[in-house]
């Protein structure tokens, strides 16, 4: 008689970055026979993949682990797992604070999941956070969708921003090469993906620890460069990437979104605050008026693009009227969606330190007026498709309403409208737009004549 298989759950908190690697640990766990369970608490392992970017996501780790740590005081065959960035952060204090956990791993260690769960196995605890190479994917990764996909092209950060843990937690900057990025593209367009997502914390940093540079002594595999050499894998109807820095952004880069028909026109560039001085302490290495003009060089070459960004509020010693710079910002610029946060003081940064730091209530009131503005510009933006009709790409049934589809726009917008998703899930299918919201669409589906104007490339 064989074993019932073991079952495993992940919870995954935190950015793309981490749902890619959650996908890519689910995969290795498959390939070892473990089978998937719906919560934690069906689970034989149970895997957090952790987030640590502001205080609020670290404390909800904990609350999560404590009610399966006990459980483990019942239940000693349990495999109790943090991985991500609270366990790069805290490594060995982590099981000091919660000795039931079995291994403690950092990001870059996700795809040596196997190796650790061995070490575990002979009775061990394990710690894995020491800086290492990333090895390449050698594992099918268990992706949440059949329609959109995660590829990682580079891990870690260089940057320094005074305010950020990534560094500290993802480590240096570590480029997958142009054939590994590409083969693992065309894998998808063979198994039925539409869409792809490119990603790195700084995208822009693309190929730089690469070998090879061009006659013209630029790295040989830029971003750029990417976008040039994936972008007919057959199969894959629409490429995106994220996220950008203002500081590396290029005018080649926009060119090429411009040129090429399955790059989406939609930009996530995350500026953080619309005051220079601001900048400076964030040491993010533009200004703002250099912002704006990244902006508008995009509006220049597809003017109708969708713009995202991330802004933070109540930086240390930020004035009122340096606050009143970022909604100057926002309100100027008009963005399609926009992360916001109230500063969050991160252990081993910079401005962490620093004496200055705004009272909660000032970061409380200054993140609402923001969210306000952002909600009325957003609103605005979207009434651009009122009546149009844009290309959605249907990913799943309408959670709230099962005779619904929903899937985005090029441009990003979620998009609601009436269909079957037996039949529609991967399609492509033009939407009139009758009701615009915020941040999401409805509309019905049409059947385009060769003189519909469509609104897409
Ligand atoms: N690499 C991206 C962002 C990574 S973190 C970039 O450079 O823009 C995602 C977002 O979290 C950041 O853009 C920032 O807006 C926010 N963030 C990072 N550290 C933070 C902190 N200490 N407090 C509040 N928000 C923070
Ligand atoms: Fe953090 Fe700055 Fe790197 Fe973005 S670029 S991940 S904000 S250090
Ligand atoms: Fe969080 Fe780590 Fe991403 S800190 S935002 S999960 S890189």
């Amino acid at each position: 008689m064989t074993a019932a298989p073991r079952r495993y759950h992940i919870t995954t908190f935190g950015c793309q970055m981490n749902k890619a690697d959650s996908e890519r640990m689910a995969g290795i766990l498959e390939a070892m026979g473990y089978t998937w369970a719906d919560t934690p608490d069906e689970a034989k392992l149970i895997l957090y993949n952790t987030c640590t970017i502001r205080d609020n996501a670290e404390q909800k780790v904990y609350s999560y682990l404590g009610r399966q740590a006990k459980r483990k005081q019942e239940e000693p065959d349990l495999t109790l797992i943090v991985a991500g960035c609270v366990a790069q952060q805290e490594g060995e204090a982590l099981l000091r604070r919660v000795p039931e956990v079995d291994l403690v791993m950092g990001p870059q260690y996700a795809n040596r999941l196997q190796d650790l769960l061995e070490q575990v196995a002979q009775g061990n605890q394990v710690v894995a956070t020491e800086p290492i190479a990333i090895i390449e994917d050698i594992t099918k990764p268990r992706r949440d969708s059949t329609v959109t996909a995660w590829v990682n092209v580079i891990y870690g950060c260089n940057e320094r921003c005074t305010y950020c843990v990534v560094p500290g937690v993802r480590g240096v900057e570590q480029s997958r090469t142009p054939e590994a990025i590409r083969a693992e593209m065309e894998h998808l367009g063979q198994q039925g993906y539409k869409e792809v997502t490119l990603l790195g914390q700084n995208i822009d940093a693309y190929g730089r620890d690469l070998p090879g540079v061009t006659p013209e002594g630029r790295h040989q595999y830029t971003l750029t460069d990417l976008l040039y050499y994936v972008h007919d894998v057959p199969g894959i109807e629409r490429i995106r990437f994220a996220t950008s820095h203002p500081r590396y952004f290029t005018e080649r880069l926009i060119r090429a979104c411009a040129e090429l028909p399955k790059v989406c026109e939609h930009f996530h560039i995350p500026f953080q605050s619309g005051d220079n001085d601001i900048l400076k302490a964030m040491a993010r290495g533009y200004t703002q008026e250099k912002y704006r003009r990244i902006i508008d060089l995009i509006r220049h070459y597809l003017p109708d693009a969708a713009i995202s960004a991330d802004a933070i509020v109540g930086f240390p010693g930020e004035t009122e009227a340096q606050f009143e710079n970022t909604l100057k910002l926002v309100d100027d610029i008009g963005f399609d969606q926009l992360n916001t946060a109230a500063y969050s003081p991160r252990p081993g940064t910079p401005a962490a330190q620093w004496p200055n730091q705004i009272p909660d209530e000032v970061k409380a009131d200054r993140l609402q007026r923001l969210n306000h503005l952002v909600a009325t510009k957003a609103a605005e933006r979207s009434q651009r498709y009122q009546g149009q009709i844009v290309e959605v790409l249907v990913e799943d049934a309408n959670p709230k309403d099962p005779r619904q589809v929903m899937g985005r726009n090029r441009r990003n917008r979620l998009t609601f409208f009436t269909g079957d998703i037996a039949t529609l899930r991967g399609q492509i299918v033009p939407v009139q737009i009758t009701e615009a919201r915020a941040f999401s669409l409805s509309g019905q589906a049409v059947t385009l004549t060769a003189h519909t104007p469509v609104l897409s490339a």
